[in-house]
């Protein structure tokens, strides 16, 4: 048997033309493009596309992509009646992983798993997970479901139902680019367990729902949900917050990452400077000035340093979002790249099948 490494650090496990770190220039490339690039200047349906065809669309691509997103936008009733009568404490990640399981039979192309029809699956979960998404807190809050306004892109589908009306400008935007940095990610361990789930020829369908459940946990995109807590203080109580957390020897949620090290990861840089930017234009710095003190004192106590998750919570509760929708936006992003991974992982198939070091006891 092969070294025993834990959380399987530093082991490559894929080869993939999908996405690469750079940790030493502290870039993300996805399919050969720099993501803080894409963030900037692309939309989240030019960068989906990129993740699910391998290459940037043209303008008539896009179109066609875009026309498709919208005319999927929409979820049978029957799967809209079955969020409904979920227990009323339902986490809203729970109530979306429930969601994708409903909508899998609706499929057409679902056991079908060529590359022609996983991508067809692709576009139609991206679309309904971001329809999910922009709905579950209507759902779960007794609002009810609310129809998609027509002619929004992803992206401003899912701030206009959450919102309940169309978001600013400047939302609008950082929303976007907030999705755009969440898409994908290498081999995250929600990405990793939807090629695990690939990899044994399951469907698409199966393969989302498992990495929605590995997103949840806290140490992943669950992360975002915690790390608002911190940006409830101002400076003085933020600090007093993390000494306090540290002292326990907890964790303080959007801090750390186990493939950056010693530095800021760069999508939070990104949205650090967004933040910076949007707190000048409504005239209140407070959520940057925590955000940065906090990021120092971390360095300085830690060597620690934020990863997305810290200053996207800052940005959303600049939106108004509440933070349990944090992680199902994360949720409406990624979707593109666990699709991407999927339809990659059954292209080209082989099952995992790790081993274990045995530390149990053998009796007789
Ligand atoms: N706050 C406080 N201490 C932290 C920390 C954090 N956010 N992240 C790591 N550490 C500490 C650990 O307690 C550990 O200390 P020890 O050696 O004294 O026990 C050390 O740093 C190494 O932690 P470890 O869990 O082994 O590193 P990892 O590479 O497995 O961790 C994360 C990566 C992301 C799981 C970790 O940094 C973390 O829990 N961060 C908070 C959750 C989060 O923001 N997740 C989103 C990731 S994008």
């Amino acid at each position: 048997m092969g070294m025993y490494v834990p959380g399987l650090e530093g082991v490559p496990v894929v080869e993939s033309k999908i996405c690469t770190i750079d940790v030493e220039k502290r870039r993300i490339i996805i399919r050969g493009k720099s993501l803080e690039k894409l963030a900037r200047e692309n939309s989240f349906e030019e960068v989906a596309y990129l993740l699910l065809f391998g290459r940037m669309p043209d303008s008539d691509e896009l179109k066609e992509f875009s026309k498709q997103l919208a005319a999927y936008r929409t979820v049978p009733e029957e799967v809209v009646s079955v969020l409904k009568d979920l227990h009323s404490n339902v986490h809203p990640m729970d109530a979306i992983r429930t969601g994708v399981s409903a909508l899998a039979p609706y499929d057409p192309d679902l056991e079908d798993i060529s590359v022609e029809a996983n991508r067809r699956k692709a576009v139609r979960i991206l679309s309904k997970v971001g329809l999910l998404v922009g709905n579950v807190d209507n759902i779960l809050s007794g609002r009810g479901w609310i129809d998609p306004p027509e002619g929004l892109n992803h992206s401003d589908t899912i701030l206009t139902l959450i919102k309940g009306r169309v978001g600013e400008e400047w939302m609008s935007k950082a929303f976007e680019t907030l999705l755009i940095l969440y898409v994908e990610h290498e081999l995250a361990a929600s990405t990793f367990t939807a090629r695990v789930i690939a990899s044994t020829l399951a469907d698409m369908y199966g393969a989302v729902v498992g990495a929605i459940s590995a997103l949840k946990g806290p140490l992943h995109g669950g992360a975002n949900e915690k790390a608002t807590e911190i940006f409830e203080y101002d400076v003085e109580g933020a600090e007093k917050y993390v000494r306090e957390k540290l002292a326990r020897k907890e964790r303080i949620m959007g801090f750390g990452h186990r493939v950056y090290r010693g530095g800021i990861d760069p999508r939070a840089a990104l949205v650090k400077e967004i933040l910076e930017d949007v707190c000048r234009k409504i005239g209140d710095d407070r959520l940057y000035r925590v955000g940065d003190h906090v990021e120092r004192l971390m360095e300085r106590e830690k060597n620690l340093y934020p990863n997305l998750d810290f200053y996207a919570a800052a940005l959303y509760k600049l939106m108004g979002i509440p933070p349990r929708l944090y992680t199902p936006i994360f949720v409406a992003s990624r979707t593109a790249g666990w699709a991407a991974h999927v339809i990659e992982q059954q292209a080209d198939n082989r099952l995992f099948r790790p081993r274990a070091i045995y530390k149990g006891p053998v009796e007789g």
